[in-house]
């Protein structure tokens, strides 16, 4: 009768635990946290670095600046940034010391110049598209414009479609804290997902 009681849990629980059919189930189940993040971005002006910041720290996660060789400070420079934008000029950033391909999750941060992506953050994208993992996130600021215009555009670039994305523009109000926490907070749950 033991013996058949021993079969019988055998059976029921250490069988389908060795079965190749669980192991989806076990990556789908793997917790944020213990996935390889990076976060990388972009930041003229501080917004991004600061979200950027925020995501790196609630996601335990590692976090690299895109550096632009141009100074882009000042109101000139703004225009001038506006205007490599819309000619499409690639910028020139400096080298990067976190591989992507190192990552389970890499998480793009950019500002938003003239409806896409700041040329700095294309330019990363351009030159590191091969070395990025499957999985890619993705989060925009801006004044007005919404995340989603630019998501197509990177995913162009890329040639992958994001697991997640969101942004926050200031107009909307977006960057106080109460809604910048609740707007973080609902894209790292996301990524739980
Ligand atoms: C060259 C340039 C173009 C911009 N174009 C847009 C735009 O098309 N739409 C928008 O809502 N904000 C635009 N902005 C505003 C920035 O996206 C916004 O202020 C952003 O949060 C700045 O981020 P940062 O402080 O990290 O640089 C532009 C800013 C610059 C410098």
């Amino acid at each position: 009768m033991k013996v058949w009681l021993l079969f019988l849990f055998l059976c029921c629980f250490c069988v389908p635990a060795f079965s190749s059919k669980t192991q989806p189930l076990i990556k789908r189940v793997r917790p944020v946290q213990s996935l390889k993040i990076l976060v990388v971005f972009y930041s003229r002006t501080g917004t991004t670095r600061n979200i950027a910041r925020e995501i790196a720290i609630k996601l335990g996660s590692d976090i690299e600046e895109i550096i632009d060789k141009k100074d882009r400070s000042g109101l000139f420079k703004f225009l001038e940034s506006s205007e490599d934008t819309r000619s499409g000029k690639i910028a020139e950033i400096a080298e990067m010391k976190k591989n992507p391909k190192d990552y389970d999750l890499v998480i793009i941060g950019t500002p938003v110049w003239d409806e896409t992506l700041s040329t700095p953050v294309r330019a990363y994208l351009l030159k590191h598209k091969d070395k990025l993992p499957e999985n890619i996130a993705f989060f925009a600021t801006s004044r007005v414009t919404e995340a989603k215009i630019v998501v197509k555009k990177a995913e162009m670039i890329i040639g992958k479609s994001f697991v997640s994305f969101t942004g926050f523009s200031s107009f909307s109000g977006d960057l106080s804290k109460e809604r910048k926490e609740v707007i973080i907070q609902e894209f790292i749950n996301t990524l739980k997902k």
